[in-house]
């Protein structure tokens, strides 16, 4: 079987692929334009996709019909078209659990990062504005006892909850497909309407899968029935917020600020307003991006593969 590594991962997936008589191929360069990826699909049997850059739609399942199994070296899988995949019997191996600790982290050094105006005290530190002690300036705003909104309460959504019931005993709520008999249990989450999610939040933590109907569903009307204090914080995907509508909400003052590890579009432009505002953090997707994370990832993806090529289930698999 061969595998189409689409960038170089951690070598512990590469060994166990090796290890497993795989025949690997990896691009000499990075960054590969969308010709060379179909050209390199066309001529191996399996995937190792890294990153989102790729659409594995009904276009690319036509035209590559050699394709056996894709293995997503990402939890999100909302660049592959999963019933189009479904229809042909192709598994599409994904990497839950293993980085729900990295990107959790991530969503609450944003959510602090915001609350003591982080990024504003950074750059004045930097352009030579340290100033004097001043009880009026740069005041941030604590996170004790506030109330934390979680918009997906999967295993990131949980551990986010989690490390926030711990450090400033927030008070947790949620909104969720289901509900979360865990999340009620250990942390007294309370599961309320999308509506009593976003009027109650100090703080609002977005972890859902990304669906095409949820497009842009963080906007204009959103932003403002939320609270004057409220953080909005944005690890999973940047469609979920419409950013125009993010930095009005941002300027006029209908929220307090933005943490962001995700941006729409993605990457962001260098020019956007919002990159020059006091009250936001912004982040180049870096949720997973610790080496146990993503060593985790390249294990995972790999015996994802491995599994396929023993005619076994994926260990972790998104088509349903
Ligand atoms: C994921 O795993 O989905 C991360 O967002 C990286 O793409």
């Amino acid at each position: 079987m061969k595998v189409f590594i689409t960038k170089r991962i951690p070598e512990i997936g590469i060994h166990l692929l090796e290890n497993a008589g795989l025949e690997i191929f990896i691009p000499e360069h990075e960054n590969l334009s969308q010709e060379e990826w179909l050209s390199y699909c066309k001529s191996n049997d399996v995937i190792l996709s890294v990153g989102s850059e790729f659409k594995y739609d009904k276009d690319f399942f036509n035209e590559c019909p050699n394709i056996k199994a894709i293995a997503l070296y990402s939890v999100g899988f909302d660049h592959v078209d999963i019933q189009e995949a479904n229809q042909r019997n192709i598994p599409i191996g994904n990497t839950p659990d293993v980085l729900s600790k990295a990107t959790s982290d991530v969503a609450f050094l944003l959510m602090q990062s915001v609350a003591r105006r982080a990024a504003y005290n950074f750059e004045k530190v930097k352009s030579g504005n340290w100033g004097d002690f001043d009880p009026l300036h740069a005041l941030g705003q604590e996170l004790y006892g506030k109330t934390l909104g979680i918009f997906g309460l999967g295993r990131i959504g949980f551990e986010m909850a989690k490390k926030s019931k711990v450090a400033f005993d927030m008070d947790i709520i949620y909104h969720n497909r289901h509900r979360s008999e865990e999340a009620e249990n250990e942390l007294g989450a309370k599961y309320v309407s999308f509506e009593e999610l976003i009027a109650q939040s100090d703080v609002l933590s977005i972890h859902a899968n990304f669906k095409p109907e949820q497009k842009e569903l963080f906007n204009k009307s959103v932003f403002e029935k939320m609270k004057e204090n409220a953080i909005f914080v944005n690890t999973a995907r940047g469609g979920f917020h419409n950013q125009k509508d993010l930095y009005d909400a941002l300027t006029e003052r209908k929220i307090w600020g933005a943490g962001l590890d995700v941006t729409n579009p993605e990457p962001i432009f260098k020019e956007d307003p919002i990159l020059g505002l006091s009250n936001v953090c912004v982040l180049p997707h870096i949720g997973s991006a610790t080496i146990e994370a993503r060593s985790g990832m390249a294990k995972l993806a790999a015996e994802n593969l491995i599994a396929f090529s023993k005619r076994e289930k994926m260990p972790t698999c998104a088509n349903p």
